[in-house]
């Protein structure tokens, strides 16, 4: 990290929250360590993939089995609180992929070929990648996404791009 990167991410916890992104953060780890190596490289993408919702609970895709069931079988041998932690960040990624869906896709095309086409991150921020525009800035308001969603959003589109 550059010493503008550390000097934004230590603004970025004092003022958004500590906790919120460490627990993203933590929540990646525990997927990339321990499900990745058999599973898709990216939490984001696996949850695209293999999971949705039925009966207001997360299962599998092919199985249609609780994930939560799985996960507390032992599958992945993850602790109690891991399992937590992961089964959030999976709900996350699913609201989020809803919400582009339901809002954005009419105007944007798919979040994955929206992302590649028009943006791109620099110094670990989203631009516009020919608007020159500060996305993060931007996006608060556009497509009536309040802050938290447009924080959601951010996450969404960068990982567009930073998923091979
Ligand atoms: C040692 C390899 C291995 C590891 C590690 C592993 N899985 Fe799996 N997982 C499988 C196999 C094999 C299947 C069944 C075949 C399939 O559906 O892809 C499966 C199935 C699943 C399913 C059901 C998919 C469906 O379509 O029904 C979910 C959800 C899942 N795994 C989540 C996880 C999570 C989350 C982790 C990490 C905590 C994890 N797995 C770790 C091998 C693994
Ligand atoms: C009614 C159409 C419409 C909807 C719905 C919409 N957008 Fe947009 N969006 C636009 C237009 C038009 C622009 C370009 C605005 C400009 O250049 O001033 C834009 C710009 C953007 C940009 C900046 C792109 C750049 O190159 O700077 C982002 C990021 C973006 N939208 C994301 C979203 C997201 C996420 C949603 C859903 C919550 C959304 N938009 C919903 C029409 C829409």
């Amino acid at each position: 990290m550059g010493r503008l990167a550390i000097f934004q991410w230590a603004v970025s916890i004092l003022f958004l929250g500590f906790p919120a992104v460490a627990q993203d953060v933590d929540a990646h780890l525990v997927y990339e360590q321990n499900c990745a190596g058999c599973h898709a490289p990216h939490a984001g993408e696996f949850v695209v993939e293999n999971v949705s919702i039925s009966d207001g609970e997360l299962v599998g895709k092919g199985s249609q089995q609780s994930v939560s069931d799985l996960l507390v079988s032992g599958h992945g041998k993850l602790s109690e609180s891991e399992i937590k932690l992961l089964l959030r960040h999976f709900w996350a990624i699913q609201e989020s992929g809803n919400l582009f869906r339901e809002r954005c896709i009419y105007c944007h095309d798919r979040a994955v070929v929206f992302a590649r086409r028009e943006l791109i991150i620099r110094d670990g921020i989203l631009f516009g990648r020919y608007s020159d525009r500060n996305a993060e800035e931007f996006l608060p308001g556009h497509g009536r996404l309040d802050s938290a969603q447009a924080e959601m959003m951010v996450d969404v589109l960068k990982r567009q791009l930073i998923t091979p």
